[in-house]
């Protein structure tokens, strides 16, 4: 079995390829990614001298590149995580997110469609449903949830989900997509909420928390999702969405408030800033589906793992402190310094 890994050098991307290699030995591994500000090599580092695995530096708009790549690999199945994914910049400046998210997505389709394929793997987003009310706490997204998005970000990643369904419909594609929660875990870029908040309280640095922090998200630890994609692309129906996520909801103050806690910093580094625009109130999944089709259940409680998360960012300081730095750096200014 050959599985092509897109945006294998991001956050989710790295952790399901640790996670493949350790179930799955007999697998050969591709990882094709651009190496953005968000896809960092030196994550990889561990398994770049495996003989069942290779790291490919393409676009995936890169039609080119990517056919280059099904002819030389032959994969049985492709796993798409590549995408610009902070919602963010895509309120700053769109148009990446339009060609990676919409344009990438549709170019793996084409190879997958050109050189045969058992299985595509879509990577989506629980974003793609919009908010729900923050007084209504008896409402949660399922694979029903008529898609409603609010960011260009969404926007681009429910625009990729439209089109993978056209494709399996239209051209009978084997597709299957999954649609996740907020992740948290090791090698989170440190620009997402968790990282930027354990970074900034272990350099005593202001903690910026967007509007009143009432923002409700279902936090999920990034090897579950692993384990969920894993069960999807083999045991999956073709055809099908999936939503993952583990009915753990919490406001982002509390998140700010437990990494104090944790780390034994005051509270008073938490600055309350303008509000993203747009900025949806609350996500929750039912996982009804997956939980009853494959069996899955999330199995790390979130106690657990966000004390897991912060001992793994003091393990790995050089990791985060290398990133931020340069444009990075530039970006978090401009991002927080007026605000
Ligand atoms: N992080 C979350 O909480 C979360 C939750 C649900 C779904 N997702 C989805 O999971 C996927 C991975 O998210 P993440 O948080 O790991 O993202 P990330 O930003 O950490 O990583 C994205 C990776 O994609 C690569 N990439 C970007 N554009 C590319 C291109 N044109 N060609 C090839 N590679 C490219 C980057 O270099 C990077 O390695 C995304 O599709 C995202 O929408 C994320």
């Amino acid at each position: 079995m050959t599985i092509i890994v897109t945006g294998g050098a991001g956050f989710i991307g790295s952790n399901f390829i640790f996670h493949m290699l350790d179930s799955h030995p007999d697998y050969r591994i591709i990882c094709l990614d651009k190496l953005t500000y968000a896809g960092n090599l030196s994550t990889l580092e561990s398994v770049m001298d495996k003989e069942n695995f290779r790291f490919v530096k393409a676009d995936i708009c890169d039609r080119d590149a990517v056919y280059k790549l099904f002819e030389e690999e032959h994969p049985d199945m492709v796993v798409n995580f590549a995408a610009e994914s902070h919602v963010d910049r895509s309120i700053e400046d769109p148009e990446v997110f339009l060609r990676t998210n919409i344009i990438g997505t549709a170019v793996l389709m084409d190879a997958c469609r050109k050189y045969g394929i058992t299985r595509y793997h879509q990577v989506s987003t629980d974003e793609v449903y919009g908010d729900l009310p923050l007084d209504r706490p008896d409402l949660f997204f399922t694979e029903q949830t008529p898609i409603h998005t609010s960011s260009p970000y969404s926007s681009s990643k429910a625009s990729a989900d439209l089109l993978v369904l056209a494709y399996h419909r239209t051209y009978g594609l084997p597709v299957t997509i999954s649609r996740c929660s907020n992740n948290y875990g090791p090698y989170h870029f440190p620009e997402k909420l968790i990282p930027l908040m354990i970074a900034n309280a272990l350099n005593d640095k202001p903690l910026p928390v967007y509007g009143e922090g009432k923002n409700v998200r279902d936090w999920l630890y990034v090897e579950d999702h692993c384990k969920a994609i894993d069960l999807i692309i083999h045991n999956g129906k073709v055809g099908e969405v999936y939503n993952v996520g583990g009915h753990n909801e919490k406001q982002n103050i509390d998140i700010v408030r437990i990494i104090c806690k944790e780390l034994g910093k005051s509270e008073d580094l938490i600055t309350f800033v303008t509000d993203r625009k747009g900025h949806d109130m609350r996500y929750a999944i039912d996982p009804t589906k997956i939980h009853n089709e494959l069996g899955w259940l999330p199995e790390t409680k979130f106690a657990d793992g966000i004390k897991r998360t912060i001992k793994w960012y003091l393990d790995n300081k050089e990791w985060w402190e290398n990133i931020i730095s340069g444009e990075y750096q530039d970006y978090y200014e401009k991002m927080y310094k007026d605000r």
